[in-house]
């Protein structure tokens, strides 16, 4: 036998991370909780944490963190965003925004950490770009030969008296209608008629002036966590048994009525499919770090992408870390390698960057 050789090791030093929460999407509440579980969770033996709120109008503030209450508050001492990202870059921090939504999970506080060249956790500019516009990553998705529900999309400008009625005639009864640039079912109506879907396209452009309308899929949901940069690994399936009528807001936040199976009941070349589907989904849209791949599974047998979360649900019972966790990545792992895999693409970034 061999024995193993010694390895020395030391303990590696604290860095700073930087989690930034709140933000200025309607899923700004969400955020908060999120960010009070990722705190109780963290390792704070390699890290040195530094919550940092964003309050719904864009301030941002150093905010205390206390394991006794329910969400994290995006208050506390003004801090210059630019000035407290160059800093953290000097000391070899990093970036964890746990942000979804418009103003954070979309590219631009990504776009604000590569301008201050520090590493960040989840999707680049591109990526949260391309995943967080339902109609940029619904050309992806088709150009890339991955199925999905018949849409259109369609500018507010563009609304006349006939839109409901035509789109009806071209995709069928009922619809889903979504505003382009949002999350957690906010601003999503299924519509059955035209009179429900003139409605539906007011509430979703509330939110956006950019709105998808899709046929209406009958199916299984099924949910997928993705995780790395080049190399990449998916877990195992979960399935949302929705409590309503879809997945609404409420059902995912509110009064939880769904059910989450974890692992879905699914046969392992069903699974084995799923898998590569949503590699190559996440390839097609240009995620690195995470995502959660979301799926139908109609009863025919057909997988059709619904969307790709870059910054998906993360408390400790959400999907993505739960699916993890059925996996064998338990939740302080889950965020150890996700600021690992921050390092290493900041790392190949600047290794591949020529400045001048
Ligand atoms: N084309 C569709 N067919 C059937 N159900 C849908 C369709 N699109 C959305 N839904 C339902 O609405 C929910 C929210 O839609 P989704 O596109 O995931 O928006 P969000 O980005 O807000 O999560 C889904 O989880 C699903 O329950
Ligand atoms: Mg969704």
């Amino acid at each position: 036998m061999r024995l193993a050789s010694r390895i020395v090791t030391t303990a590696p030093a604290s860095r700073p991370l930087i989690v930034l929460f709140g933000g200025q999407s309607a899923e700004h509440d969400v955020s908060c909780v999120t960010a009070k579980h990722v705190l109780d969770a963290v390792r704070r033996d390699t890290h040195t944490i530094v919550p940092i709120g964003i309050s719904r109008d864009g301030q941002w503030s150093k905010a205390t963190w206390s394991s006794d209450v329910d969400a994290l508050e995006p208050s506390g001492e003004p801090v210059d965003p630019f000035a407290l990202l160059r800093e953290t870059a000097e000391s070899g921090g990093a970036v964890l925004p746990l942000l979804h939504g418009p103003f954070g999970e979309d590219g631009t506080v990504q776009g604000l950490c590569e301008l201050a060249g520090v590493p960040y956790v989840g999707a680049g500019v591109l990526g949260s770009a391309l995943a967080m516009d339902k109609i940029a990553a619904k050309h992806a998705l088709d150009a890339h030969g991955l199925d999905q529900a018949a849409w259109r999309g369609l500018h507010v400008d563009e609304i006349t008296a006939g839109t409901a009625a035509t789109l009806l005639a071209d995709l069928g009864s009922p619809v889903f209608v979504k505003p382009a640039n949002m999350g957690s079912s906010v601003g999503v109506t299924r519509a059955t008629d035209e009179v429900s879907l003139a409605k539906a396209l007011d509430v979703a452009a509330q939110y956006d002036e950019w709105l998808v309308v899709e046929e209406a899929i009958v199916g299984r949901e099924i949910e997928i966590s993705v995780l790395g940069n080049r190399d990449v690994r998916t877990s195992l399936p979960g399935e949302i048994v929705a409590g309503a009528e879809f997945y609404t807001y409420e059902d995912k936040y509110v009064d939880g009525k769904a059910e989450l199976l974890i692992p879905a009941p699914l046969t392992d070349d069903q699974i084995a499919d799923m898998q590569r589907l949503a590699v190559a989904a996440y390839s097609a849209l240009r995620v690195e770090g995470l995502a959660r791949a979301d799926f139908f599974f109609t009863a025919d047998g057909r997988w059709l992408v619904n969307e790709l979360n870059t910054m998906p649900g993360f408390t400790p019972i959400s999907m993505y870390p739960k699916m993890w966790a059925a996996s064998g990545l338990d939740y302080p792992d889950l965020i150890d390698e996700l600021i690992a895999l921050a390092h290493d693409r900041h790392t190949r970034a600047r290794r591949n960057t020529t400045r001048t």
